[in-house]
C-alpha cells in the first residue's frame, strides 16, 4: 500500500512525519477551514472550485491563507505527483496556527496549510452497489444563525455524533435535519431524492453544504433533461420518494436503499444511474483532458 503523504507548508514528506503544535487553534477549538478533494488519471477532479470554496471558507471566519490560489493550485499538483497514484483523495487544511490557551486569535500569527493525499473509501463496494441503509439522526444540523453551513470549517462534531448514531442504529449513514425539521444533508454528503422522475435537494439555506458533486449534478440533470429543483424537504418526502441518493468526494454518488427502516421504491435507481454513469464519463472527460494537456506542454 502506498503510504500517505503531506505537503506541509511547503515541505513534503511522509504524513506519519508531519506535526501540528498542541498550540494550534485548529486543534484546540477547530479552528479553521478545509477541503476535500478527489483525483483521477493523476488529475484533482475541479479543483478550481474546491479552491475558490476554500478560501470563501477562509474570508468567513476571517482567516487569511499565507498561499494564494495560484500556489495552492501548484501544492495539489506537486502532492499527486509525490503521492505517485493515478487515483486517490486529497485533504487540504488551513488552521488558525499556534496562538496562546483561549479562543482569541489574534496571537496565532500564521495559519499552517497542509494537504495530505491517500486513498479513502467512505462506503463499502457493497454499499456502493446495494445501497446505503440510512437514518435521520437525532443530532442536528446547525442553523445559518449558528455557523453558516457554506463554511466548510474544521468543526464536524454534530456530523460526527450523528454518523456515531448511524453505526449504533447498524445503518450505513445518518441524514441530518436542521433545527426546524427540514432535511439538511448526510454526515459528509449532500442529499437528493426522485419523485416522478424529477431530482430534488435541499437548498443551502436549509443546511446543505454548497457540495461541488452536488454542483455537478445540477450541471449532468440538465445535460440529460433531468429537472432538477432546490427545496424544502421534511422526512415524509424521504420516506415516500422513489429514488434517493448522496453525493460527495469522498462518498461519490451512494445510492440509498433505507430510510429509517423504510425501503425506497427502487434502489439504483434508473435516474441514478443515468446521473451515474453521465458522472463517471464527465470524471474521464475533465480529467484526462487536462492530463493529456499538461502532458503536450
Ligand atoms: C457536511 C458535508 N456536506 C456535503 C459534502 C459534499 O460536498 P462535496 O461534494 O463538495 O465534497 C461534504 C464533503 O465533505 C460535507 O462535509
Amino acid at each position: 500500500m502506498t503510504e500517505a503523504i503531506c505537503w506541509f507548508n511547503g515541505e513534503m514528506m511522509p504524513a506519519s512525519a508531519a506535526r501540528v503544535s498542541v498550540l494550534d487553534h485548529g486543534l484546540l477549538y477547530g479552528d479553521g477551514v478545509f477541503e476535500g478533494i478527489r483525483f483521477y488519471n493523476g488529475r484533482a477532479l475541479r479543483l478550481s472550485r474546491h479552491i475558490d470554496r476554500l478560501f470563501r471558507s477562509a474570508a468567513a471566519i476571517r482567516l487569511a491563507a499565507p498561499y494564494d490560489a495560484g500556489a495552492l493550485d501548484m501544492a495539489v499538483h506537486d502532492t499527486i505527483s509525490a503521492y505517485g497514484q493515478d487515483r486517490g483523495y486529497l485533504r487540504l487544511v488551513v488552521t488558525r496556527g499556534v496562538g496562546k490557551l483561549g479562543l482569541d486569535p489574534s496571537a496565532c500569527q500564521r495559519p499552517n496549510v497542509f494537504i495530505i493525499a491517500d486513498q479513502l473509501a467512505m462506503m463499502s463496494e457493497t454499499v456502493r452497489h446495494a445501497g446505503a441503509r440510512t437514518i435521520i439522526a437525532a443530532t442536528r444540523r446547525l442553523g445559518a444563525d449558528g455557523l453558516d453551513p457554506r463554511i466548510k470549517s474544521l468543526n464536524y462534531l454534530n456530523h460526527i455524533l450523528a454518523r456515531m448514531e448511524a453505526g449504533n442504529a447498524g445503518a450505513d449513514e445518518a441524514i441530518l435535519l436542521n433545527a426546524v425539521g427540514h432535511v439538511a444533508e448526510g454526515t459528509a454528503d449532500n442529499i437528493f431524492i426522485v419523485r416522478h422522475g424529477k431530482l430534488l435537494t435541499p437548498p443551502c439555506c436549509d443546511g446543505a453544504l454548497e457540495g461541488i458533486t452536488r454542483e455537478i449534478i445540477f450541471e449532468l440533470a440538465q445535460e440529460l433533461g433531468i429537472d432538477c429543483t432546490e427545496t424544502t424537504l421534511g422526512p415524509y418526502d424521504l420516506y415516500t420518494a422513489d429514488e434517493c441518493f448522496l453525493t460527495g468526494t469522498g462518498a461519490e454518488l451512494v445510492p440509498v436503499r433505507e430510510v429509517d427502516g423504510r425501503p425506497l421504491g427502487s434502489c439504483p435507481g434508473r435516474i441514478f444511474f443515468m446521473l451515474q454513469t453521465a458522472f463517471q464519463k464527465l470524471i474521464e472527460r475533465e480529467t484526462m483532458a487536462r492530463r493529456l494537456s499538461a502532458l503536450r506542454k
